[in-house]
């Protein structure tokens, strides 16, 4: 007889379970571009968000999964320190290595270990010396202490189930002063239950995002400063957030 299977329950996931399904969607994703996200994926995503991929080999754009473009809306510069949080296939990482150039260095952290291969295998194509892809949990990034000019995330916090660790590790390993650049998707209304519920929708990074406020309220909590939306795709309940957020040089962090 066929016992059918329920779908898991994300608010019974221990968060490390949560965290092996969602490295094993995207180590699927990595291998197969065609199996992930409720979102269009890939080049024609990396396009339309403003991306120049002339001169990036297919096998960078087609496992893109952002849903904004960091660097886009950051003010990164010649010799500086990037890490990007949630690397995937290494897009954002290129892009911010082109603007920080030979003397700066960008360091992609990405948990899914196929992710991880074929972000150092692009690296290889593209022939770039000023990069590192590093296995790591957001949660734990394996980064010294005030080590980074500016951190970079794209479409990554919403999946990792303690939020506020992961923005605590970002402003540990960033240098004073230093600067925070994030899309990611965050809720702004009500999403059914039966959606908040499902797995598949968590890894499809929809049910494990933030209602806005709180997910501001959780970069502040961290320590960061000047919290500001800079943009924003609404699709209903579901928005596309750029935000920008600073460590506090020293006086300031008293302000927050
Ligand atoms: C939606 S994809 C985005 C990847 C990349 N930023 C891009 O724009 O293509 C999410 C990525 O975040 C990684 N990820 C999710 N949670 C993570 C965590 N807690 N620690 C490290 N990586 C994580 C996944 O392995 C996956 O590669």
């Amino acid at each position: 007889m066929n016992k059918k299977v329920k779908p898991a329950t994300v608010s019974k996931m221990a968060d490390e379970e949560i965290k092996e399904a969602v490295k094993k969607a995207y180590g699927k994703f990595a291998r197969s571009s065609k199996s992930c996200c409720a979102f269009f994926t890939g080049t024609a995503l990396a396009k339309l968000l403003g991306y120049d991929v002339n001169g990036m080999p297919e096998s960078v754009t087609e496992s893109f999964a952002g849903c904004g473009n960091p660097v886009a809306i950051s003010d990164l510069k010649e010799g500086e320190v990037v890490l990007d949080m949630g690397s995937g296939a290494g897009l954002d990482v290129f892009m911010a290595a082109k603007k920080v150039g030979d003397s700066g260095r960008v360091i992609g952290i990405d948990m899914t270990p196929e992710m991880i291969e074929k972000a150092r295998n692009n690296a290889e194509k593209l022939g770039l010396k000023n990069i590192e892809f590093r296995l790591g949990d957001l949660e734990d990034i394996p980064v010294e202490d005030a080590s980074v000019d500016a951190v970079i995330s794209n479409c990554v916090i919403n999946l990792t189930p303690n939020k506020g660790k992961a923005f605590n590790e970002a402003y540990r390993v960033l240098k004073p002063g230093g600067r925070m650049y994030i899309s990611d998707i965050v809720i702004q209304g009500k999403l059914p239950k039966k959606i908040l519920e499902s797995l598949q929708a968590y890894t499809n990074c929809i049910s494990g995002a933030l209602e806005e406020q709180k997910y501001i309220q959780t970069i502040k909590d961290a320590g960061f400063i000047n919290v500001e939306i800079v943009g924003k795709a609404k699709f209903g309940p579901i928005a596309s957030d750029k935000i920008k957020a600073y460590k506090p040089r020293g006086i300031e962090s008293s302000l927050k």
